[in-house]
């Protein structure tokens, strides 16, 4: 095994990337980064600050003053995180100022991160790649039921609404665009669960490695 391996787990929303990157993390004794966190706080900053997410210069002052501290806020999640995230995302300076950090954090052990660009942008010379996808409407779905385990009644509808526009912004942004990189294992989750999207990726991994 490579001594610090980087495995790249891209795809797109509520596709479960995270659950399993967190999983992989874990068998293999890696160290784990939810980089759409990154995005996420980056988002947060500018509202905090009555800014528009969209707005270049905003997001980019945010982004360069973001801190540790800013990926352990609890307000994170849902469907306002979610589109402020995407419009940052959007911003060439904001994914600069967040290139180093992403890179470092993999630089002394390997590491297991999950995102758009992964093996695209960051780490195009990851040692494994996974992309990770399932129909958008499998994808709702299981959004929708996560968003109800933790209280919030929503419409299923506006669920799947809000997952389409941000796929749609993610894919067809100029800078670092979500899609699998050539040489990524494609895992289509639609028709199995965790565990056993669990056991195809470690085994995926395993071989790769
Ligand atoms: O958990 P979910 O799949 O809904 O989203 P996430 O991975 O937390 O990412 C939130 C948003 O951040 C995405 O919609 C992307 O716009 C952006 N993102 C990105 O552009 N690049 C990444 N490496 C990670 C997230």
């Amino acid at each position: 095994m490579n001594r610090h391996p980087v495995i790249a787990i891209d795809g797109p929303a509520a596709a479960g990337k995270g659950t399993l990157a967190r999983r992989l993390a874990e068998a293999l004794g890696l160290p784990y980064l939810d980089t759409g966190l990154l995005y996420r706080a980056v988002g947060r900053r500018v509202l905090d600050e009555g800014g528009d997410p969209s707005d270049p210069g905003s997001a980019e002052r945010a982004a360069l003053g973001l801190h540790p501290d800013d990926l352990q806020r609890n307000d994170l999640r849902g469907p306002e995180a979610d589109a402020a995230a995407s419009a940052v995302a959007a911003i060439p300076g904001v994914r600069a100022a967040l290139l180093d950090f992403q890179r470092n954090f993999a630089a002394l052990r390997g590491a297991v991160l999950d995102g758009r660009d992964i093996g695209t942008v960051i780490f195009p010379n990851a040692s494994v790649k996974l992309f990770v996808t399932a129909t958008e409407q499998e994808r709702a779905r299981r959004r929708w039921l996560e968003m109800r385990a933790k209280g919030h009644e929503v419409a299923l509808s506006a669920v799947e609404q809000e997952l389409h526009a941000r796929d749609v912004r993610d894919a067809g942004r100029d800078a670092a665009p979500l899609c699998a990189a050539p040489d990524a294992f494609v895992l289509d989750t639609t028709h199995i669960d965790a565990d056993a999207a669990f056991s195809v990726a470690l085994a995926e991994v395993k071989a790769r490695l």
